[in-house]
């Protein structure tokens, strides 16, 4: 007779001493069979956890035999009595682990072939291999757990916003281009020969229309499509939590968020997190961690030692210093115990990321208890200079001092990637600490030396503030949006802004960043159309949600907490997507291709 699979009694993880003494249908993989003298043992396994099933030879000769044949990863139901375990033979490190399953039938529903790799929670395996085997991977214990998480975190969000008073509202995929500053995928058009559209970088203009239109708080958890250079926390398509809201100002959209992250911690990590979260403007945030998302779980702040840095007859000091920029440096507590190894590998992987190298200075102590600088390039220092710099530093007797001297913008760079990596490789990173921080007062546009033009930091809808309009068109580089990025542990969750409701102002902007009139129809006719009627203030954000998933279960790489990713190459070794296309699907769409030498 057949198990009836359908009428399992509980997922194997939850097979309990509630259990005990009744008959149970239990069905999922083979996790590991053993045989003790004549006893055949088998963990079941399925999306909740493992139970023991032991099959015995005296009782059910039959059930035992077919035992037997059991592989890993076959799949299997089971009908068996649920007993106690034997006084001191629980499994104390098992959900299950106090009861065991006296297996009276079983039946093999499909064979595995051999696993490529284990599913254990600990594999050494490729990520390659792992991904091309996905639907095995997900079925190990920290896979599925990533995304019984994310389950969980969208749920709550949703949940949240629906109380909240916000309606989900889907937007198109098949679109127009929407700069978010990366690359378009793009889908060629079979009616329209030669049109394409775009995939959404982010729906964030159709939310704004639907500001237009009434729905005064719309949020979506959707997918976005951006062609980037890949970094281990981005995806070619990815996941935000998307919202948008109208008659509000940026503290309104914020106090919505920090509800929602506060309700996402407890719901996850059973904790109260505190808000308001802290603000920090953008200036302040580049002056003392260099970079726009500092990690304030550690210090090691950086310190301006540029006026200290002008009395040291140093060229790599001077010749920044008379270019306008700057000298800057951090300082490592206890840092002078720090081996030639260390540092020199630090200098090593700093000149990767374009460095020339990397001044430095061991702090010890004079005679006086004052402090004097050794090795490293201690002998440009007189006495005077020593103290300015340990003085605008404040550097210590045991410390390091690690310096940048360059442009402001490369100072920034290299001391916040020293910043991060000091922290990380010498421990200072606390553990189970969420900080969540606002950055602020960004500004509107960035200069772009290559091609002398002008670049929206955030998205050309982002309004700037109020007294920065009159600043457009003579002094833009000083003016300050009304953005606002939310950073976690030092990492940007997610970023959003009052936006542009005048057309006025939008074209004004869009004029700056050098857009043609005629550009501006071809690519925003609509929106600018749209801003004709009756347009609310408004604003929003979007969080990156795979992000948060990542930094809530302390998965490594965003790759851990998607069901099927790309490769770091935008790869999907599963399915060999990207992949060739018939020539008469290209016919269809009047394509024709011409592919480089090496790919042709
Ligand atoms: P932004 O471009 O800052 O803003 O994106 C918002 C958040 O989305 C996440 N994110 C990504 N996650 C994974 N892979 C990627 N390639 C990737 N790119 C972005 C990040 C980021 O903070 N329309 C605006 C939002 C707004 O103004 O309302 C936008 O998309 O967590």
């Amino acid at each position: 007779m057949p198990i009836p699979y359908n009428q399992r009694t509980c997922y194997c993880g939850e097979a309990g001493a509630h259990l005990a003494g009744q008959t149970a249908i239990l069905v999922g993989w083979v996790q590991s069979y053993r045989d003790h003298g004549g006893m055949v043992f088998i963990d079941l396994r399925d999306r909740t956890g493992l139970v023991q099933i032991k099959f015995n030879p005296e009782t059910d000769p039959i059930a035992h035999q077919t035992a037997g044949k059991l592989r890993a990863e076959f799949c299997v139901a089971v009908r068996g009595d649920v007993a106690m375990r034997p006084e001191g033979l629980a499994n104390p490190n098992l959900s299950t682990g106090a009861i065991e399953v006296n297996g009276r039938e079983v039946e093999i529903l499909s064979t595995s072939a051999t696993p490529v790799f284990e599913v254990e929670d600990e594999i050494e395996t490729n990520e390659e291999t792992r991904l091309k085997y996905r639907y095995l991977d997900l079925r190990r214990t920290p896979m599925r757990e990533a995304l019984m998480t994310r389950h969980r975190i969208c749920k709550t969000i949703r949940d949240y916003f629906d109380e909240q008073g916000f309606v989900e509202i889907e937007t198109p995929f098949l679109t127009k281009s929407t700069p978010e500053g990366a690359r378009d995928y793009l889908v060629p058009s079979r009616v329209h020969p030669g049109m394409v559209f775009a995939l959404p970088q982010s729906p964030q203009l159709f939310k704004q229309l639907l500001m237009i239109s009434g729905f005064d708080k719309y949020m979506q958890i959707v997918r976005c499509f951006r062609d980037e250079d890949l970094r281990a926390d981005r995806q070619p398509e990815f996941t935000q939590l998307d919202m948008e809201m109208s008659f509000v100002q940026a503290e309104d959209v914020q106090r919505v968020i920090e509800g929602c992250m506060s309700r996402v911690m407890r719901v996850v990590h059973d904790i109260d997190i505190p808000t308001p979260f802290p603000r920090m403007t953008y200036e302040d945030a580049m002056r003392d961690y260099g970079i726009d998302r500092p990690d304030t779980r550690y210090e090691l702040k950086i310190r301006d030692v540029s006026e200290a840095a002008r009395g040291v007859d140093f060229r790599v000091f001077a010749e920044p210093l008379a270019a306008g920029g700057a000298v800057r440096c951090i300082v490592v507590p206890g840092g002078a115990q720090m081996t030639r190894k260390e540092t020199d590998t630090l200098t090593e992987d700093l000149k990767g990321i374009g460095a020339g190298g990397l001044p430095l200075v061991k702090v010890g102590a004079g005679q006086d208890g004052k402090p004097v600088f050794e090795t490293g390039i201690a002998k440009f220092f007189t006495p005077e200079s020593t103290a300015a710099v340990s003085a605008a530093s404040g550097a210590k007797p045991g410390d390091l001092i690690l310096f940048a001297a360059d442009t402001v913008a490369n100072v920034c760079k290299y001391l916040g990637w020293l910043r991060e990596t000091i922290a990380r490789r010498r421990g200072m990173i606390p553990a189970n600490l969420w900080n969540f921080l606002w950055v602020v007062d960004f500004p509107m546009f960035e200069f772009n030396t290559e091609d002398g033009r002008f670049y929206a930091v955030h998205h050309p809808f982002t309004a700037p503030r109020d007294e920065d309009i009159g600043k457009l068109e003579n002094d833009p580089g000083s003016c300050r949006a009304k953005a606002y990025d939310v950073v976690l542990n030092g990492i940007e969750l997610g970023g959003g802004s009052i936006r542009i409701h005048r057309a006025d102002v939008q074209e004004r902007v869009f004029d700056l960043l050098q857009l043609t009139p005629e550009e501006q129809q071809l690519k925003f006719r609509f929106l600018l159309e749209a801003l004709r009627y009756g347009p609310p203030p408004h604003g929003g954000i979007a969080l990156g949600i795979d992000r948060m998933v990542m930094l809530l279960t302390g998965a490594s790489s965003l790759r851990d907490t998607f069901s099927f990713p790309k490769t770091q190459r935008a790869y999907c070794p599963l399915t060999e997507a990207p992949g060739p296309v018939a020539q008469s699907q290209l016919d269809e769409l009047y394509l024709r291709l011409s592919l480089p030498p090496s790919k042709g």
